[in-house]
């Protein structure tokens, strides 16, 4: 196989995916099965870190696996598999937290935003360890890529160290991964305080667009977003960051530039501009919903979709596991 590999992972921790993961990771997620050879990984070990809800947390992982079928990534085109499935990912972690520094671990901005919120006392150490685990996520494939959202950068530049790092002390093991982290439309912002990014964890859900989500509520979401000053559909962050952000969902999922949006609307209020944004996102989104829908009546197939792909990510993990005990010194 000579076309690059490309590998990404995904927490199963919503029923529903929102357009924030889906414009600043997902998407390329679609794009990046042409011309490469790529593994996607539904982290459900990832998910442990945060709240256990063990049916949710089932739940969760079908709907998952559902919606990036539905989106168009392909079982038969791509790896598609559950970080569960595929035990070498345990393995490789505990190599990688052996290999990490406490300090470098101490001072990953996910750990320090996530363990705060939780208090000192109820952090866990999962949530510490959380690093090292992507990293044997990504390494174990030998990845050239790793199509991530920018709060995803630190994570992929530890990665790289650990990787180095091994390589330089016991033999060439890992490939030195690449970050593809997408910069138009990157960053989606919740509609409610669009200067805050659409997040599941945002306190309230009015300002997130679900994929799952039926049309008439996200058309209802889009109508009561927050505007600004002024009555002009024009893209300027600083001053208009509400509209600025509907310019950007509207653009990147109807392919249209910025500029001929604005000169749409040119002479008409934020009124009608919403409209449209609610009709562009809601077609956009219908047929995945429906599909995913779809999907979720046969749990049966939908599994028997997941192992394919866990066997076939199991191979490359197995390989890389054996190299790397082999050259720690592990007797094999
Ligand atoms: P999360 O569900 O927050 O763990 O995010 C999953 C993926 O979606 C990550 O790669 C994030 O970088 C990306 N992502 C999440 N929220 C946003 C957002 N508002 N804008 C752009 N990308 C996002
Ligand atoms: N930490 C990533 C996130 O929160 C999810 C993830 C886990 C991941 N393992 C990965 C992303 C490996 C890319 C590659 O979005």
């Amino acid at each position: 196989m000579t076309s690059k590999r490309v590998l990404s992972g995904i927490q199963p921790t919503s029923n529903s995916f929102h357009l924030g993961n889906y414009l600043g990771a997902l998407k390329q997620w679609v794009e990046l099965q042409e011309g490469h050879d790529a593994f996607y990984c539904i982290v459900d070990l990832h998910a442990l870190t945060g709240e256990i809800e063990p049916k949710l947390l089932r739940e969760r992982t079908l709907a998952s696996a559902a919606q990036l079928i539905a989106i168009g990534i392909s079982p038969e085109k791509s790896t598609l598999f559950v970080q569960s499935h595929v035990p070498q990912h345990n393995q490789l972690g505990w190599v990688m937290e052996c290999i990490a520094g406490f300090g470098e671990a101490s001072r990953m901005v996910q750990f320090k935003d996530k363990s705060s919120k939780a208090g000192a006392d109820s952090a866990r150490v999962g949530l510490f360890t959380y690093p090292m685990l992507q990293a044997a996520d990504i390494l174990l494939y030998q990845a050239h890529f790793v199509p991530v959202g920018e709060d995803q950068r630190q994570h992929i530049e530890l990665t790289r160290d650990l990787a180095t790092r091994f390589n330089t002390k016991f033999g060439e093991t890992f490939r030195v991964p690449e970050g593809r982290i997408l910069k138009a439309g990157a960053k989606i912002y919740d509609l409610q305080d669009p200067t805050s990014k659409m997040s599941k964890s945002s306190e309230s859900n009015t300002g997130v667009l679900e994929i799952m989500d039926a049309p008439e509520v996200n058309i209802k979401k889009i109508k009561s977003a927050a505007t600004d000053a002024g009555r002009e559909v024009i893209f300027d962050e600083k001053e208009k960051p509400g509209i600025s952000n509907l310019l950007t969902i509207h653009s990147s999922l109807s392919g249209r530039s910025i500029t001929e949006i604005e000169n749409e609307f040119a002479g008409k209020g934020y009124g009608d501009f919403k409209a449209e944004v609610a009709e562009v996102v809601v077609e956009y989104l219908r047929p995945i919903r429906d599909h995913a829908l779809e999907l979720l009546k046969d749990e049966a197939h939908l599994l028997t979709l997941l192992h394919r792909g866990g066997e076939k990510a199991q191979k490359t993990a197995a390989s890389t596991l054996d190299m790397t005990y082999k050259n720690l010194g592990l007797v094999q």
